[in-house]
């Protein structure tokens, strides 16, 4: 393990360095194994992907033969047909193994796309890509749509699609409407759909009362990870004290990227020594001492209202519309409503069960610490 990072907060984990998770695992693996479809929500950077890629990457260590699993990330799309290509890249790069052979099958499936074989120079590696010049949407989607449907005939087929929010971006066609067609077509009985998404209220709201993806998947709320499993990994590599690591994990409100980003620093600096609150206060100030250009860059972006209503985010848990707490920042009620509604639309402030609350946890550490100061 020498060179991989064991805490890593900015990349996917890796098999190596991949902990906890276990009951949500299984709890996936059953919806896999049923061919039922799932649209997996959670606040930001808790580990959405990283959960569905080692799961992935168990079933493929297992039934390679018996289970197709296609990963793509659609964040990046900014028309239907990138949208199309991404989902039909993600099929071609799906196919592991002998190049020549899964070439043929692909252009046996493929009506219209060509597949074509690639070359990476510095991964040394074959793969084969799609071309799509002058295709339409419509085209794509049928194409990928047929290709999977005549593969799930012999093998189940699980296709997860990052970042699905993006689809309402794009206007000018009904990409929901269109998907419904094809999940609900019965040839997608042996196909799993995984839906994930970090932009919360962006996912949920294509599966809602009356959007055309309306029950086609349960919702799945991804939680915090165990902080039993926190310990049992943290502990291994780390010498500290269990409420060492419950104060970190209070500290991060469960966030792994920043209990990560944590451990990592405490790891390169501390491995040897015990490891104390001051410790994860001190490198907890670095990290934020870091993040200071960036944040006030995004300060830089706010109104001179949304700058007030963002103090008094940060000071006040509660009554945040009381007469007391409005003319501490000479704000009135619309003034502040306006503000949050600026605020949630930004990403900046989130909101659950009627509570506002920031999901950045490194951004409200940072008001708290350092702009409110
Ligand atoms: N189970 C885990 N074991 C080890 N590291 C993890 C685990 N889950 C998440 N991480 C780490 O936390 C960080 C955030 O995880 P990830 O990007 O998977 O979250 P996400 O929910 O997909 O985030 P976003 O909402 O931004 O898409 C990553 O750097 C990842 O390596
Ligand atoms: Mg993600």
């Amino acid at each position: 393990m020498n060179n991989i990072n064991i805490f890593p907060y900015e990349t996917i984990a890796s098999k190596e360095v991949f902990f906890g998770r276990e009951k949500e695992s299984k709890e996936i693996k059953e919806f896999i194994a049923h061919s039922n479809n799932l649209v997996i929500f959670s606040k930001r950077r808790l580990g959405k992907t990283s959960l569905i890629k080692e799961i992935f990457r168990q079933i493929q260590e297992g039934k390679k033969e018996e289970c197709l699993c296609i990963y793509l990330d659609i964040y990046d799309i900014t028309s239907a047909e990138d949208f199309g290509t991404c989902l039909l890249q993600g099929l071609t790069s799906s196919f592991k193994g002998d190049i020549t052979s899964s070439l043929k099958k692909l252009s046996s499936m493929f009506k219209r796309v060509r597949a074509e074989p690639t070359f990476d120079p510095t991964t040394m590696k074959y793969g084969i890509k799609p071309v799509v010049t002058a295709l339409k949407f419509e085209e794509l989607l049928e194409d990928f749509f047929q290709s999977i449907f005549d593969i799930s005939k012999n093998k189940k087929i699980v296709l997860a699609i990052d970042e699905f929010q993006q689809i309402s971006t794009i206007k000018n066609k009904k990409i929901d409407a269109l998907f419904r067609k094809y999940v609900q077509d019965e040839k997608s009985a042996n196909i799993s759909y995984i839906f994930l998404g970090s932009k919360r209220h962006m996912l949920t709201s294509l599966f809602e009362y009356k959007a055309p993806m309306f029950e086609l998947a349960t919702p799945l709320e991804l939680q915090t990870i165990n902080i039993k499993e926190v310990y049992a990994y943290v502990s291994q590599h780390l010498n500290i004290k269990e409420e060492t690591n419950t104060y970190i994990y209070t500290l991060c409100d469960g966030e792994t990227k920043l209990m990560q980003h944590i451990f990592f620093l405490l790891h390169v600096k501390h491995k040897s020594i015990k490891i104390t609150c001051e410790l994860v206060d001190e490198v907890l100030e670095e990290i934020l001492l870091y993040k200071t250009a960036m944040y006030r860059a995004i300060l830089d972006t706010f109104t001179l209202n949304q700058k007030k209503c963002l103090k008094l985010l940060l000071k006040y848990d509660k009554g945040l519309f009381s007469k007391d707490v409005l003319y501490e920042q000479n704000l009135n009620k619309s003034l502040m409503q306006a503000a949050i509604s600026s605020l949630i639309e930004k990403e900046i402030l989130d909101k659950k069960d009627e509570i506002f609350f920031i999901p950045d946890r490194a951004f409200e550490l940072w008001g708290k610490r350092v702009y409110l100061k």
